[in-house]
């Protein structure tokens, strides 16, 4: 074959596998290398294309699945599908063929997914109950959202479009993201939806999954600029204590973040079935889920089994300000590690609080650890450790003496860090991005991010998850988290402890070199 035509013919085949569906399975299983610059190695990130939100969180018969928005065309946003991956320890992730697809000019926008155990819908059957989606259908020919439902009688492996959909359906613009939950007292199905341009939240309540009711409506409230999107809702035991609950109701911000862009805020009240009602003691603030720029619709897990008991979410580690444009190929964003919730009583109130799943504790390798010790300006100690600043976890205990400002430095290069510190005047937890590594893809992006945490009974504790492109920083056993990508240069190994205007103490500390995800067989494609 002649060169031109060879060329012609690779232009065929592109243009093919760019936009047919058999394109996309065929290219997603050929470009599992998972070696790329910035590549996650422990977070899930689809194998091409672009990914937004978590959608449908549900765990049924061992497995969580984590179906997401993706474009299966191409690496920015667009054709909105729901992509497909299941894990059966919330660490490895099997990737599957798309699960929802958009179709007769309907976009399948976020949404969840229930286990309809008593056949309520009548999908399925006791013995073999359907999962349900319930998303937004987000039309491209006119302003209309409505929400619909599809189910599957296979473990979420086909799908069928339901054929009364919609199910609710208002005439509004902007009204999505459903997020459906069995409500046991009221015994009946809970939808929380957003009217994201008013700032509010509307419940809707079904027997059946197919025909709903509107309860009530919650806002505006905290922050309110931009659009509201995602809501969450779900009961937590405080302070462990099951006898003791509250009502946790999780939106999302566009823009209108904590430090601009997109953010996730939450409310504390009571729920009976048909409305939400704040805790007065915090009407009037703004609580933030996560203090840095890349944390976003984050969702909760549905059906996880009693005796398990936890409460788990996972979030887009992404920002809209910027979000098409992170300098990553073939594919565009990651999910945050799996946490899980808690409510917790401090000096000032209850807090939502967040810690990683102990299945990440599986990824451990190299393991280096010291014991109490004083550090003055700087300290390499690290590199002793023969851990590279890559895909780590650092838990680190603090005690305050007169160092006004330590912490550490990570993914060090030549001339490039990310600092992990606390200052110590301002009683604020920070991560320092602005001289991380590329950053000149969006001026939104360089930046310094700062959560307020006090000191417990003297001692800030820092518990770290580095990944390549991403840092989440838990501050107080999760009392603050804040997440944000870095693009680091690849030779950026470095790792060190500092301390700024005295010393610090540190109390203990132990740095463990996590295992990449993708190496195992376990990941592949189906
Ligand atoms: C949030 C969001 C949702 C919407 C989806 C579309 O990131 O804007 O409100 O359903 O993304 O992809």
């Amino acid at each position: 074959m002649g060169n031109l035509c060879k060329q012609l013919v690779i232009l065929l085949v592109v243009g093919f596998l760019g936009t047919s569906w058999t394109g996309v399975l065929k290219a997603q299983s050929k470009s599992q290398t998972y070696r790329e610059a910035y590549r996650p190695q422990y977070h899930f990130s689809p194998a091409q294309n672009w990914m937004n939100d978590p959608n449908g969180l549900v765990y049924h018969d061992g497995e969580y699945h984590l179906f997401y928005q993706y474009n299966p065309f191409g690496n920015t946003w667009g054709h909105m599908s729901w992509g497909h991956a299941v894990s059966t320890d919330l660490v490895h992730w099997k990737h599957l063929p798309v699960a929802l697809k958009e179709e007769d000019g309907v976009m399948i926008f976020s949404g969840s997914a229930i286990l309809d155990k008593y056949n309520t819908s009548g999908f399925g059957s006791k013995e073999n109950p359907a999962m349900v989606a319930i998303y937004t259908g987000n039309y491209t020919n006119k302003p209309l959202q409505d929400q619909r439902i599809a189910y599957s009688l296979d473990n979420g492996r086909s799908w069928s479009k339901y054929k009364g959909n919609p199910v609710v359906e208002e005439g509004l613009e902007n009204f999505r993201d459903p997020k459906v939950f069995w409500h046991e007292s009221s015994h009946q199905w809970v939808m929380v939806t957003v009217l994201a341009t008013q700032y509010k939240v509307r419940f809707y309540g079904s027997k059946n999954l197919k025909d709903w009711k509107e309860l009530s409506e919650f806002g505006p409230a905290g922050g309110t600029e931009g659009v509201w999107e995602c809501p969450d809702l779900f009961r937590l035991p405080v302070n462990g204590d099951s006898t003791d609950t509250k009502w946790v109701l999780q939106v999302d911000l566009n823009p209108g973040g904590p430090f601009g862009g997109s953010g996730a805020q939450y409310f504390i009240g009571e729920f009976d079935g048909e409305k939400f009602v704040q805790d007065p003691a915090t009407e009037g603030e703004t609580r933030w889920v996560d203090y840095g720029k890349d944390f976003y619709a984050v969702q909760s897990y549905n059906n996880i089994p009693p005796d398990d008991g936890r409460r788990i979410w996972l979030g887009w580690m992404n920002n809209w300000q910027y979000a098409q444009e992170i300098p990553t190929h073939p594919w565009r964003s990651a999910m945050t590690i799996p946490r899980s919730l808690e409510l917790r009583s401090f000096n000032d109130g209850i807090f939502l609080t967040q810690q990683p799943v102990r299945e990440l504790q599986t990824l451990r390798g190299k393991h280096y650890q010291t014991g109490r010790q004083s550090i003055g300006d700087s300290l390499d100690l690290l590199s002793k450790a023969d851990v590279k600043s890559k895909t780590i976890e650092i838990k680190a205990r603090f005690k305050l003496k007169d160092g006004q400002n330590f912490g550490f430095k990570l993914a060090r290069g030549l001339d490039e860090e990310t600092i992990v510190g606390y200052d110590a005047i301002k009683n604020k937890l920070y991560v320092d991005r602005r001289n991380s590594g590329e950053s000149s893809f969006n001026k939104d992006f360089a930046g310094i991010y700062k959560a307020p945490l006090a000191p417990q009974e003297g001692i800030i504790s820092m518990h770290i998850f580095l990944d390549k492109s991403s840092i989440e920083v838990l501050g107080n056993d999760g009392r603050v988290v804040l997440t944000n990508r870095i693009f680091p240069s690849d030779g950026n190994t470095g790792l060190s402890l500092f301390a700024k205007g005295g010393a610090a103490e540190l109390l203990s500390l132990d740095v463990w070199q996590l295992h990449s995800i993708w190496s195992s067989q376990k990941n592949k494609m189906d």
